[in-house]
């Protein structure tokens, strides 16, 4: 059985914990290879929603063990409110259960802090971001000053690297931002008071994935974000600080390529992106408005607005060809139904010239006009579809031109947030 990715194919949101959990029937291993508590996975089961933001969303699968690997940022305040909010209901997050990288980089008071204020300087070119200190810490990582969940294990280590830490940071603060500096006391003491909560979880993730592949066990690695806001390949600079497409699972979890036989996409019916950044298929419109209503379109981590629009093909075979997707999963079709017609954005036209690639520039990205095909839509209730034969043609005709643009075969149809709200097809479970 090969170890899977999956993978957000678009800006995020995708519905990836969906697929995850659904997925996670069959793992043994369910790993977090990259990002932070600025994820918002939602799984909904029999009603009751759960929305994790750093823990893998593995962790509702009793059989499964879940691990957050050495390239995810790690607020440890936010761990302990996660783990709480899930054992309040009836979740077990034991250390049996729930892993995580002594390799890990440590989210900051005053990366949070600097998150805000570097976002409020930057005036007309806000990124949006979702304020939990995400980039200043990976920028503390690439700059060999970050503290790291090993560092805090042992008090003088900690210590030191907060003091070496502070001793710039508080010059920023004061100089650049106007703002008081931090006491390293108080800092210390609130985080040398979670070494001992998050001790028992703290492995050599790393030696536990190698053994767990040797073993052949079943490796699931729920990536958080998009591609398309992936630090390298996404739409810089309005993009997180981390690897969303399929590498970062190798690179945050340190295991090789050879290690991964499936990269699974996932692809909304339509795309949506919450924060700033080019859109070109933004609908600014009723049908904005409409999707959002329908799809319930709202940050499952800062509850903001998601910006909603069509289906973009460009964006698609861009992430596609990056990603070299060996199935996709196409969700939350059933927000669609009623819509007389649909559109693809097959094309982008900017200044008399046509675009069938996605470009580089940002500043090329927010000109252009999508060029669209139309297809036909439904009106039938589709959220008891469970096969393909028992979605309308036309819904079916949209998943195929997907398919063709795509470049990959579907293997899950998902038409509503509930687990059995799901069509496989194919082979599907693997
Ligand atoms: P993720 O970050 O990619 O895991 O996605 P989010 O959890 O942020 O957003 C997906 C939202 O869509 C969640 O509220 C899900 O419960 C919901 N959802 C998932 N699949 C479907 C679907 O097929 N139809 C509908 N209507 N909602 C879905
Ligand atoms: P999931 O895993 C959607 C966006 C933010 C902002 C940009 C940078 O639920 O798909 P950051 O706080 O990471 O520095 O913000 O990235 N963003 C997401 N958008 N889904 C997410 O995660 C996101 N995580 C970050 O809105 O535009
Ligand atoms: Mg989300």
């Amino acid at each position: 059985m090969p170890s899977v990715v999956v993978v957000g194919a678009q800006w995020g949101d995708e519905a990836k914990a969906k697929v995850v959990d659904l997925l996670g029937a069959e793992a043994d291993v369910v790993v977090r290879s990259q990002g932070g508590n600025n994820a918002g996975h939602t799984v909904v089961i029999g009603g009751n929603t759960f929305i994790f933001h750093l823990i893998p969303c593995g962790a509702l699968r009793p059989g499964v063990v879940s691990v957050i690997a050495d390239g995810v940022v790690v607020d440890p305040k936010h761990f302990f409110s996660e783990k709480t909010e899930l054992e309040k209901r009836g979740i077990k997050v034991t250390p049996e259960r729930l892993l995580l990288s002594e390799r890990a980089h440590l989210i900051m008071p005053y990366h949070r802090l600097l998150d805000t204020l570097s976002e409020g300087m930057k005036a007309g070119a806000k990124i949006g971001t979702t304020g939990r200190g995400i980039g200043p810490c990976y920028a503390d990582k690439a700059a060999r000053s970050g503290i790291r969940v090993v560092d805090l294990l042992d008090e003088e280590t900690f210590r030191k690297r907060l003091d070496a830490a502070l001793a710039e940071k508080n010059v920023l603060l004061e100089k650049l931002y106007g703002h008081q500096p931090l006491a390293a006391d108080e800092i210390a003491a609130e985080y040398l008071g979670y070494a001992a909560g998050l001790r028992p979880f703290v492995r050599d993730t790393q030696d536990y994935l190698w053994t767990a592949l040797d073993e052949k066990k079943r490796v699931l690695f729920e990536s958080a974000q998009g591609t398309l806001l992936d630090i390298d390949h996404g739409t810089y600079p309005f993009v997180t600080s981390s690897n969303a497409a399929v590498f970062g699972a190798c690179a945050g979890s340190g295991t090789s390529p050879k290690h991964i036989g499936k990269v699974i996409g996932v692809l909304k019916a339509y795309t949506t992106r919450v924060g700033a950044g080019p859109f070109p298929t933004e609908a600014k419109d009723a049908l904005g408005e409409r999707l959002r209503e329908t799809g319930q379109e709202f940050g499952a981590t800062t509850g903001r607005p998601r910006r909603c629009g069509w289906l973009d093909a460009v964006a698609g075979r861009y992430v596609a060809r990056l990603n070299a997707f060996d199935a996709l999963a196409i969700t939350k079709i059933d927000v669609l139904t009623g819509l007389e017609k649909l559109r693809v954005c097959t094309a982008y036209r900017v200044s008399g010239r046509t675009l069938e690639d996605f470009p580089s520039d940002v500043r090329t990205l927010e000109t252009v006009e999508p060029a669209y095909e139309e297809l036909p839509g439904w009106t039938e209730d589709i959220s008891k579809a469970r096969k393909l034969s028992d979605l309308p043609k036309t819904a079916r005709a949209y998943l195929r031109r997907i398919e063709e643009f795509m470049s990959a075969p579907i293997e899950i149809v998902s038409v509503g947030p509930e687990r059995d709200e799901t069509i496989w097809i194919g082979r599907g479970k693997r």
